[in-house]
This record gives structure tokens, C-alpha cells and sequence, in this order.
């Protein structure tokens, strides 16, 4: 929201009104005096007037999370547990997903309350690198490491995903990069390629590396590093 808006909304202060102290100085975002009437102020910056605090500082959240198979990836749900339900109520409050997984897919989740954050790890013109190790009902062909990287035709979105790479480990188990989350993304591109996905297992998205320590169904908070590095 706006400096102005703030100043003004909270306070039954004119906007004209908001806009002079801000110009004079006497606004102050996290304790800096801010002089930019138009300056975007997250929820998560706290705004003084003459050193009174009228907007508290939001708390931001970041937390990682080993999701366990048979958990939906949604906020409610009136059939399946959901992944929130695994997360402190204390902490719950204005979380939402950075990249779901399917129902029966496990590993890396990140929930948060900070949504131009989560939109940086998601957008997939920023195509940060999402990996995942999968078992398949078939063996992995050249053919697939080659339509991977030329990348699958999606008829619904009339859109080409970005060149994949596959990493065999197995004939059937392989870790696959990709650098966009779009609906079963995977899941459709062994699909494509004649073969089926077993398993789904998120390691990896960025830098934001899944824990060994992480057992399924805990979560911890990100580090300074991993939360700067989105
Ligand atoms: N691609 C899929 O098909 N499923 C997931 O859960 C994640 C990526």
C-alpha cells in the first residue's frame, strides 16, 4: 500500500494532510524517515508519525516444510488433512503455498505469509530450477531426455514448457529439473512421453534445499541466507 494511503487510512488524517508530513519528514518507515508520498510500504514495515507507531509491523514467515504423501496442498479442505493442519496454529495465521504438490507427491514446501516473495519463487518467467527425484512404471528413453529439453507441447495452456533436464539414476528413477510449476507438470510431461510417474518426491526448489533431518510432516523456518537468496 501506498505511504500516503497509510498515513491517511489509519488516522482520519486527509490525504493532502498525509502528504505534507510525509514531505517534511515526519514519517518514518521502519524507524528511516521516508519522504516519498508514493513509496510502496509492505505489511511487513511498520510506519511512524512523529515517532507514534500506526502501523505495527507485520511478522513474515517463511517456513519449509517435508510434506508426507496424502496431504493436500490447500488451506482447507472439508475431505483430505491438509498441509496447514501440520503447522503450528500459533504460526498458521495468512500463510499460503509457494508451489503446490499433488495429493500423493512428497518433499520440499514452502509456506508463507509474504506473497511478493512467494511470487518470485513461482513465477515461471523467473524459472528458478525445481527438482525432483521420480520413479516411473516404465523405463526413462532418449527419446524423453530429448522431448525434455526441446520441451512439451501443452495443448491446454497452448504453451511449450522450458527445455528439462533429466538426470537418470535408474532405469525407472531419475531427477528431473524444471524451471516452471504449471498444473501436474511432471506428471504430464512423462505422460507425453508415453511413460507414468509412481512417485514425486520435491528436493529441491532454487537454493531452498530440502533437509535429510527433516523428517515427513516437520517443517522449520528458513534461514536469513535462504529467504534472501529467493
Ligand atoms: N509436477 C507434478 O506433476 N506434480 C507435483 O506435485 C509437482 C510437479
Amino acid at each position: 500500500m501506498k505511504l500516503s494511503r497509510i498515513v491517511s487510512n489509519q488516522n482520519g488524517i486527509s490525504r493532502k494532510r498525509a502528504n505534507a508530513l510525509i514531505a517534511t519528514g515526519r514519517v518514518a518507515v521502519n524507524d528511516v524517515v521516508c519522504r516519498e508520498a508514493q513509496r510502496n510500504i509492505s505489511e511487513f514495515c511498520a510506519v511512524a508519525i512523529d515517532g507514534t507507531v500506526i502501523r505495527q509491523a507485520q511478522p513474515a514467515r517463511y517456513l519449509m516444510l517435508n510434506k508426507p504423501a496424502g496431504y493436500l496442498s490447500a488451506t482447507v479442505d472439508d475431505t483430505h488433512p491438509t498441509v496447514l493442519e501440520l503447522i503450528n496454529p500459533n504460526l498458521r495465521d495468512e500463510l499460503h503455498i509457494g508451489g503446490r504438490l499433488d495429493r500423493a507427491s512428497t518433499g520440499l514446501l514452502i509456506l508463507t505469509n509474504d506473497g511478493n516473495w512467494s511470487r518470485r519463487l513461482t513465477e515461471p518467467r523467473i524459472k528458478i530450477p525445481k527438482v525432483y527425484r521420480v520413479t516411473t512404471e516404465g523405463p526413462i528413453t532418449a527419446e524423453a531426455h530429448q522431448r525434455f529439453e526441446e520441451g512439451i507441447w501443452f495443448e491446454y495452456e497452448q504453451l511449450a514448457t522450458s527445455p528439462a533436464q533429466i538426470e537418470e539414476l535408474d532405469e525407472c528413477l531419475a531427477r528431473v529439473t524444471i524451471y516452471e510449476g504449471r498444473y501436474h507438470q511432471v506428471k504430464r510431461m512423462f505422460h507425453a512421453v508415453g511413460n507414468r510417474i509412481t512417485s514425486l518426491h520435491r528436493e529441491r526448489m532454487g537454493k531452498l534445499q530440502l533437509n535429510d533431518e527433516l523428517l515427513p510432516g516437520q517443517y522449520r523456518p528458513l534461514t536469513a541466507e535462504e529467504i534472501a537468496s529467493v
